[in-house]
């Protein structure tokens, strides 16, 4: 003899468990939709790692800030060893000069805007 009832059950629970993945993908979707900023330049890196720069670019800005308008040191030594100015327009944006559809993309999306553009002019270019 068999339970019919414990068998539905059991069959209604595997269902449950083999399509769990299916409505997951489909309730959360959206939420994972991230921006994707677009990289224009031919470098291959950054001044540091790309996760590092998503995680910290605005503490490293502010790193090179205090050290240029407080210390009057401008030279950059990344973790690789690299040298770089510290300038947000001179060398970010020398290479992010798509600013519209990198930062701007970003910072639109998590509804930020950032001031820096009333004083540091960005070059005109097309
Ligand atoms: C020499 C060119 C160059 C310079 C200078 C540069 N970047 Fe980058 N940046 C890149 C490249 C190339 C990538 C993509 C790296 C990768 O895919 O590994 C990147 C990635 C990033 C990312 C991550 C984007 C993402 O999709 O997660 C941020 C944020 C960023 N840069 C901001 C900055 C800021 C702020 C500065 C100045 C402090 C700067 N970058 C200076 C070339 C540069
Ligand atoms: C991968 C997405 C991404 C890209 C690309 C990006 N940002 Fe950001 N940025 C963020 C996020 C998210 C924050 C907000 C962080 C927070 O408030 O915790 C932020 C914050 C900042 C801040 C601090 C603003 C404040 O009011 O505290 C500065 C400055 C900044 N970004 C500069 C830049 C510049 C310049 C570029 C382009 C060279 C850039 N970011 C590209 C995601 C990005
Ligand atoms: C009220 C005007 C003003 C605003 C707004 C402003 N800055 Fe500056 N910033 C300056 C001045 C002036 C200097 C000093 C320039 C120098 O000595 O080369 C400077 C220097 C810097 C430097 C180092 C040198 C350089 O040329 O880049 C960085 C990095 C910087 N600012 C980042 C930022 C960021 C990021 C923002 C926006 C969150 C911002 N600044 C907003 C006026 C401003």
């Amino acid at each position: 003899m068999y339970d019919a009832d414990k068998i539905i059950t059991g069959l209604i629970i595997f269902l449950c468990l083999i399509t769990f993945p299916i409505y997951y993908n489909i309730a959360t979707g959206k939420a994972a939709y991230r921006p994707e900023p677009k990289i224009v330049t031919e470098e291959k890196q950054c001044v540091e790692s790309k996760g590092y720069m998503r995680a910290k670019h605005m503490d490293l800005l502010e790193e090179w800030r205090e050290s240029v308008v407080r210390e009057g040191k401008r030279v950059y030594v990344a973790s690789d060893g690299k040298q770089y100015t510290m300038s947000l327009v001179d060398t970010c944006m020398r290479c992010h000069w798509n600013k519209a559809e990198f930062c701007d993309l970003c910072h639109n999306y998590v509804g930020i805007r950032l001031n820096c553009w009333s004083c540091h002019t960005l070059p005109k270019r097309d």
